[in-house]
Order: C-alpha cells, then sequence, then structure tokens
C-alpha cells in the first residue's frame, strides 16, 4: 500500500516538473521571439522607375530611418550601421520620432546614430511628433549638435540635391505639425518643375495632402508596423490616426502621379514590443527610364 502513494506522489512530482519545464520554455520562447521582434532587421529593398529625372540620378539611392524613439541597436549601433554602409546610399532621410518624448527620452541615442549616419552620407531630417512633446530646452541643443554633425533638419523647408553632373532634385521636409497646413503646396510650387521628394511623418495624408501637392515620392513613418502583425496576412493591429486594422503600415502606396514608402520605423514608443514586425530599414533607387 505504502509503495503504491509512493508511486503516485513520484508520478505528480513528475507532471509537476514536466509542467513547469514547459512553461519556462514557452516563456523563453516568448522572450527570444520578442528580442527577435524588436532587434533582428529587416532591409526593404525597392527600385523605383520615372522619366522625370535626369540619367545622372540614375541609380539614385535613398535609404530611409525612420521612428529610431532612441533605440540603440547592439554595440553602438554596429549592426545597423553595417547594413546602412552596404547599401551604399547617395543620401539617409529620417522621417521623425529619432527622438522618443514620452516615457523613455535619451537624446544622446537619437544624436549618436545621427552622427553615425552623417558620416556615412548627407541626411535629410524632419520631426515627428514625439520630437514636439520635448521642450525647447531639450531641443536647442538638440539641433545644435546635429547641425554640427551635417544633418540637414528641414523645418517646412526645400533642400536642393545634386547629382555628380549637376542636375537636381528637390527634397521637401514638413514638420509633423504642418502637415494638415497648406505649407506643403506652397513648397511644392516652390521646387517649379524639379523632381519632388517629400518627407512627412504621418502617412494616412497620401490621398488628402501629398497626391494634390504633386510629389513624386513620400517617405513617412509614424505607424510602427501596426506594432503587433498578424502572421500572413500584412496586417497590423493598430496604428495612430488609423485605429484598428489599419491600412497602411508598411510597403509602397501610389495614388496618382505620387509614390509613397512607409518605413515600419526601428523603435518603440509606449508599448515596448513588437510582434511579427522586425525594426525597418528602406531603401529606394531610382532608375531613369525615357
Ligand atoms: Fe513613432
Amino acid at each position: 500500500m505504502k509503495k503504491q502513494t509512493d508511486l503516485k506522489k513520484l508520478e505528480h512530482r513528475r507532471k509537476r516538473v514536466r509542467s513547469i519545464g514547459i512553461r519556462l520554455l514557452l516563456l523563453l520562447l516568448f522572450f527570444a521571439m520578442a528580442y527577435g521582434a524588436n532587434n533582428r532587421l529587416d532591409v526593404t529593398e525597392y527600385t523605383y522607375e520615372t522619366d522625370a529625372l535626369s540619367f545622372s540620378f540614375d541609380g539614385f539611392r535613398i535609404v530611409q530611418l525612420s521612428d529610431l524613439h532612441n533605440k540603440v541597436f547592439l554595440r553602438e549601433n554596429e549592426q545597423l550601421l553595417r547594413e546602412i554602409r552596404r547599401l551604399q546610399p547617395d543620401i539617409i532621410v529620417m522621417t521623425g520620432d529619432m527622438i522618443d518624448g514620452g516615457t523613455h527620452t535619451d537624446i544622446p541615442a537619437a544624436e549618436l546614430l545621427m552622427k553615425q549616419a552623417a558620416e556615412i552620407a548627407p541626411c535629410y531630417y524632419v520631426y515627428g511628433n514625439h520630437e514636439h512633446l520635448l521642450t525647447q530646452e531639450q531641443l536647442t541643443p538638440f539641433l545644435e549638435h546635429i547641425a554640427e554633425y551635417g544633418i540637414h533638419y528641414l523645418d517646412n523647408e526645400n533642400a536642393k540635391v545634386e547629382s555628380k553632373t549637376g542636375q537636381t532634385l528637390t527634397v521637401i521636409g514638413i514638420d509633423d505639425l504642418s502637415l494638415q497646413a497648406n505649407i506643403l503646396q506652397t513648397r511644392a510650387d516652390e521646387a517649379g518643375d524639379d523632381f519632388k521628394i517629400l518627407l512627412a511623418h504621418e502617412p494616412q495624408l497620401l490621398h488628402a495632402s501629398y497626391a494634390p501637392a504633386g510629389v513624386d515620392l513620400v517617405f513617412s513613418g509614424h505607424v510602427h508596423g501596426g506594432q503587433f502583425r498578424i502572421p500572413f496576412t500584412g496586417k497590423g493591429i493598430w496604428a495612430p490616426d488609423q485605429g484598428f486594422l489599419p491600412r497602411m503600415t508598411e510597403g509602397s502606396f501610389k495614388v496618382k502621379d505620387t509614390t509613397m514608402y512607409i518605413s515600419r520605423g526601428l523603435g518603440n514608443s509606449g508599448f515596448p514590443l513588437r510582434i511579427c514586425n522586425h525594426p525597418e530599414i528602406v531603401s529606394v533607387t531610382l532608375r531613369v527610364v525615357k
């Protein structure tokens, strides 16, 4: 009788150990997935064909970094910089939220990446919504530092980019708070017949604002890929300004003659976890076809 009771106890203990082991394994798997989802970089490459540029821009490559939210990739961004260098960009565009203005503001982390990126190629940068959560006391030294690194901060401004043979295209940088205003149309008109690349943090204004302004390309971010992506559907769960099951969370969209690229971004804001949604670098190579 005692032997039978001992056997039952042993079996019970084995079951408990097995159950704890399975739970630990699942927990480990979850953390490994979460770590991968937050740190494994995807590089998405596009080719954009146009007859609106001179041949001197054929092969011109634009690399986009967005929504860093202070993230530093391992060992001072080594992995991120390796990917950017491999792409051999002609320019790098930064489409806002490089600093997190919420719970984990870390301006030196944003400055670090911007300094490193500026050593690779000329950089053009616009504010997202998060930069506007900071105080002027925080922003003034930040802007001074990035100006020293050679970053072109575009505060509702145009910048001319020259090819090796002197032809130009125009980069228009619109501040996040000005997106709803008519300032984009004014800047687009000022650029005249130049090929126009718009940097604008929020993608949901493509139909209402960017396409009617007649810009050729748009780079935006803001939506973090929908934070959690539903496997095999290409859909994110939620995005600011678009709500649940948002339509524009990554990829390219075309309205009239305007093509927009959305980056899923590099970091996180309030919620610290991405699922099935790796940080992303976007790269667009221009191909001139006549
Ligand atoms: Fe963001």
